[in-house]
């Protein structure tokens, strides 16, 4: 068990990424505090996890709110005594940010992705940090995508939101590094499975007269493996990231693009 008694907060664990996240971190062995904007979809994943023999509890909390994130991460202190995991799958709806050209885009519009992710990325790993440091050990993990390294039409500030969640993650690593506590992201690949590519994707695909399938094989097309990534492989990555295993890794991103983005 790579995270036997590893205490692992999850935010947007109601999502797919978080949720997946979530399941694969206790199926090794970790005891999972699963938590979301609305308690019903985190608790969901928890009541899984519980039934499946793994150890997972579920909290409604806004990740953009300071206090809530607090006030939860004592309770986690609490109950469990420590946090040595803090994973941030936050994700909002990209229909508000994404399909407008940058020459049309309302500065507001262009602004909701930067301010919401790099506020729930630096809350929840400022607040960690401040729990793992006495210990001298910890590891704040987050997801980023290919927009942060490459240039994307029609999709507003999403990637410079990627963009500044990568600086942070090299950031928050060079201040807490020597104190013991690791900082990674995961950049995965579109995962055609999830909802939230489905939305994104589907629009661009009817306008370049593709189906959701071609459009899904053209993706495929341009990674080594000619396939797109699952949502269990991204997890099983997080796994070990999250595990003294990748002890050796700090300060970096990890590139899951399957080939389709050099370093
Ligand atoms: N899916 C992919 O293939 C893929 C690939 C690369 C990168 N990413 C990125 O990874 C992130 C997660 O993706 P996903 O597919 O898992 O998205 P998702 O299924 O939409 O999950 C995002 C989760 O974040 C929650 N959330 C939103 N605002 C929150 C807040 N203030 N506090 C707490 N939770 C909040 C959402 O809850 P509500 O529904 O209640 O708002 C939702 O459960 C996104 O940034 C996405 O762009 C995704």
């Amino acid at each position: 068990m790579m995270l036997k008694d590893k205490v692992a907060v999850i935010y947007g664990g109601g999502g797919a990424i978080g949720g997946a996240v979530a399941h694969a971190f206790a199926s090794e062995g970790g005891k999972v505090f699963v938590t979301g904007r609305l308690l019903a979809p985190v608790e969901v994943v928890a009541k899984d996890i519980v039934s499946a023999g793994g150890s997972a509890e579920a909290a409604g909390v806004d990740a953009l709110d300071e206090q809530a994130v607090d006030k939860h991460l004592q309770s986690v202190i609490d109950k469990a005594g420590r946090v040595d995991i803090s994973f941030n799958a936050v994700g909002i709806p990209d229909t508000k940010i994404l399909g407008v050209p940058l020459i049309e885009l309302d500065v507001e519009q262009f602004s909701l992705p930067i301010t919401t992710y790099t506020r729930s990325y630096f809350l929840t790993a400022r607040l960690a940090a401040r729990h793992m440091v006495p210990n001298k050990s910890g590891v704040i993990m987050t997801v980023t995508a290919l927009h942060s390294r490459t240039g994307i039409p029609l999709v507003g500030g999403y990637g410079p939101a990627m963009a500044a969640k990568e600086a942070l993650t090299r950031d928050l690593s060079a201040e807490l590094a020597p104190q013991g506590i690791r900082v990674v992201g995961l950049r995965p690949q579109a995962m055609p499975e999830t909802r939230t590519i489905k939305e994104a994707f589907e629009p661009r695909a009817k306008a370049w007269g593709m189906t959701w399938e071609q459009w899904q094989k053209f993706l495929a097309s341009r990674t080594h493996a000619r396939r797109l990534m699952t949502l269990e492989e991204m997890a099983n990555m997080a796994v070990f990231m999250a595990s003294d295993k990748a002890s050796g890794m700090t300060g970096t991103i990890v590139n899951l693009s399957m080939g389709s983005l050099d370093d």
